[in-house]
């Protein structure tokens, strides 16, 4: 079990209101990931949450009970930050073990769960060796361990795969998928990368400057962005924004298009332009160029495409892909 509740959490650090009122449901065994601009709120809100900072006002709900007066070791919540913050003179299996030896586990029953989150974490031939003698991934790989042995109802990750390089991402980020099958644990996550975003979440919560934007399913996000706020933090590259007057007479203030909604041409279509500049990423061609109509443009197609700067383009927006927002930013259904 491990279902949360938030309800109007403030937290102020002096006069600097860093959560303005933050209000959350999280189900019992949903992967759940915040992500937001630098500074906007999303590891202190992971520190309410855990307790690790008192909440200036509001409510933290956990199975139903209120917590916000609970010491963090009382919570049932384990968090893995993006550094592993291990031991460094104790061994695999003792940094995993120390949690529950502290709080007077017995040795037959730190033994047993040691053994079975090593093997989940396919730690085993390493659980004599010292953290210096692990690398980047194996070491996070036992601070997730040491958050498992203690079943906690709440996982909470900070940035955990951010001192990772590309490759050892994408695999641990395929480990935290199916650690999140296996346990069916609650989880809750802050990144700053798309894709983590998008393939972990059930639901992806976009914060901005301490309040929330939007909560959705990641499809819901790139497919129905509330405001153009969520429309050009969501997606990679950013969506184009293009003041609607210059297409004609709209409702609109603004006209979203996102870059693989375009489609590109030699001889036509609707609106004429030059390449600036084209990068080519093997699977996708993104080409950047100036319109004569839409100012800037970013083109994301499929495949490899032999633009380069200076051609004459003509561009054509799929119709049914735009996304209109009025003079609020907010997005017109
Ligand atoms: N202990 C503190 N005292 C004063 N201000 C703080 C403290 N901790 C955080 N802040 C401020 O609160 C704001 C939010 O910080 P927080 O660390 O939650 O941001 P974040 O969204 O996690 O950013 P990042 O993506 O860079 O990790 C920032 O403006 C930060 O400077
Ligand atoms: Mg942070």
């Amino acid at each position: 079990m491990g279902s949360l509740e938030l309800k109007s959490i403030r937290k102020a650090f002096g006069t600097h209101e860093v959560l303005k009122g933050i209000d959350l449901d999280v189900r019992d065994g949903e992967f759940v990931i915040f992500v937001g601009p630098s500074g906007c709120g999303k590891s202190t809100l992971l520190r309410v949450i855990a307790g690790l900072e008192d909440a200036t006002s509001g409510s933290v709900r956990i199975d139903g009970a209120e917590v916000i007066n609970t010491p963090p070791a009382k919570r049932g919540i384990a968090m893995v930050f993006q550094s592993y913050a291990l031991y460094p003179h104790l061994n695999v299996k003792d940094n995993m073990g120390l949690g529950l030896k502290q709080a007077g586990t017995e040795r037959a029953e730190i033994d047993a769960r040691v053994g079975k989150a090593s093997t989940m974490l396919s730690l085993d031939p390493y659980l004599a060796r010292r953290p210096a003698e692990l690398s980047g991934g194996q070491r996070q790989r036992v601070a997730i361990g040491r958050a498992i042995v203690r079943e906690p109802k709440l996982f909470l990750f900070d940035e955990p795969l951010s001192n990772l390089d590309a490759a050892l991402r994408v695999q641990t980020r395929l480990e935290i998928a199916g650690l999140h099958r296996r346990l069916k644990a609650t989880m809750i996550y802050v990144t700053h990368d798309q894709v983590e975003a998008m393939t972990l979440a059930d639901k992806i919560v976009v914060l901005n400057g301490g309040a929330i934007e939007q909560i959705g399913s990641p499809m819901e996000l790139y497919n129905k962005p509330a405001n153009t706020f969520v429309a050009g933090f969501i997606g990679s590259p950013q969506m184009n924004f293009i003041a609607a007057e210059k297409l004609g007479p709209s409702e609109a203030k603004t006209i979203g298009i996102r870059p693989e909604h375009i489609a590109l041409a030699r001889e036509s279509g609707d609106w004429k332009g030059k390449v600036i500049h084209v990068e080519h990423l093997g699977a996708d061609t993104i080409v950047y160029l100036e319109t004569e109509m839409t100012g800037l443009l970013t083109v994301r197609l499929f495949g490899e495409h032999r633009y380069a700067p200076d051609d004459v383009v003509y561009a054509t927006p799929d119709k049914a892909s735009l996304h209109r927002f009025d003079t609020n930013g907010r997005a017109i259904a």
